[in-house]
């Protein structure tokens, strides 16, 4: 999994104050995909086996599907200027201590517990260390948007060194996904805004969509009370 935009070449063209040679740009941008890529592969591979025994033990999988991304170059430089670092190009040490999202993923579970189920199973894992969580879901945004987002660092070993490596990983139930992938289409294709009234009818399909997400918890808890094979869980 490398950035989309990797071409030290390219980069150069689009941030000319770089002050290192174009094989020292493209030789930290390789290493930058190397590192979060590698997190990811870790991380997904967590998620697989915690699935896999959740399987085992309940005959359920809490996870529906999983979805991994690398923000690009291009990205991780203007978020770092939003964020207010000065010269982010020439300093990617400080770039890369601040902005914790380079690597992301998202666990689409089938219900909103599986969320909570998954993202604790994860967390109780030694290795795993939690820099930061916003509940999205107890809490949504003005927009609807409804998540749970976990900040953790993950460990990745290279030949010669350990690296903590930070990943965002963003718990959606299927009804939560549905929402905000739909909701960041249509505010894509209209440029970053919408406005106010198609705001409102938004906010108000991600209440409904919350209230059906209680609605199908409430079917299955009833469906797993009358199904012995499921009764354990
Ligand atoms: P930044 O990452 O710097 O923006 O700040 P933050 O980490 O505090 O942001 P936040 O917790 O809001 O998470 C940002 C990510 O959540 C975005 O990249 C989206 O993937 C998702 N997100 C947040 N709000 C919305 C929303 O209203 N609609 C959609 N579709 N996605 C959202
Ligand atoms: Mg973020």
């Amino acid at each position: 999994m490398a950035f989309r935009y990797y071409s030290a070449e390219r980069i150069r063209d689009k941030m000319p104050t770089y002050k290192g040679t174009d094989e020292e740009l493209q030789d930290a941008i390789d290493d930058i995909s190397l590192l979060y890529g590698s997190a990811l592969k870790e991380l997904d591979t967590k998620l697989d086996i915690i699935s896999d025994d959740f399987d085992k033990k309940h005959s359920y999988m809490p996870i529906h599907h999983v979805q991994k991304r690398l923000k690009s170059f291009d990205s991780l430089i203007d978020k770092a200027e939003r964020y207010g670092i000065e010269d982010p190009i020439n300093n990617l040490d400080t770039v890369l201590a601040e902005v914790l999202d380079i690597g992301g993923i998202r666990v689409i579970c089938n219900y909103e517990e599986d969320i909570y189920t998954m993202s604790g199973l994860l967390l109780e894992q030694s290795d795993i260390e939690l820099i930061r969580i916003k509940d999205y879901c107890k809490n949504p945004k003005e927009s609807g948007y409804r998540s749970l987002h976990v900040v953790v660092a993950i460990p990745v070993y290279l030949v010669n060194r350990k690296a903590m490596v930070p990943l965002e990983i963003q718990f959606r139930s299927i009804a939560m996904d549905t929402w905000a992938s739909l909701e960041h289409e249509l505010r894509y294709k209209n440029k970053g805004v919408l406005n106010e009234e198609i705001q409102d009818q938004l906010a108000e399909c991600a209440r409904q969509l919350a209230q059906i997400d209680e609605k199908m918890s409430h079917i299955r808890h009833q469906v797993l009370k009358s199904d012995n094979e499921y009764a354990d869980y």
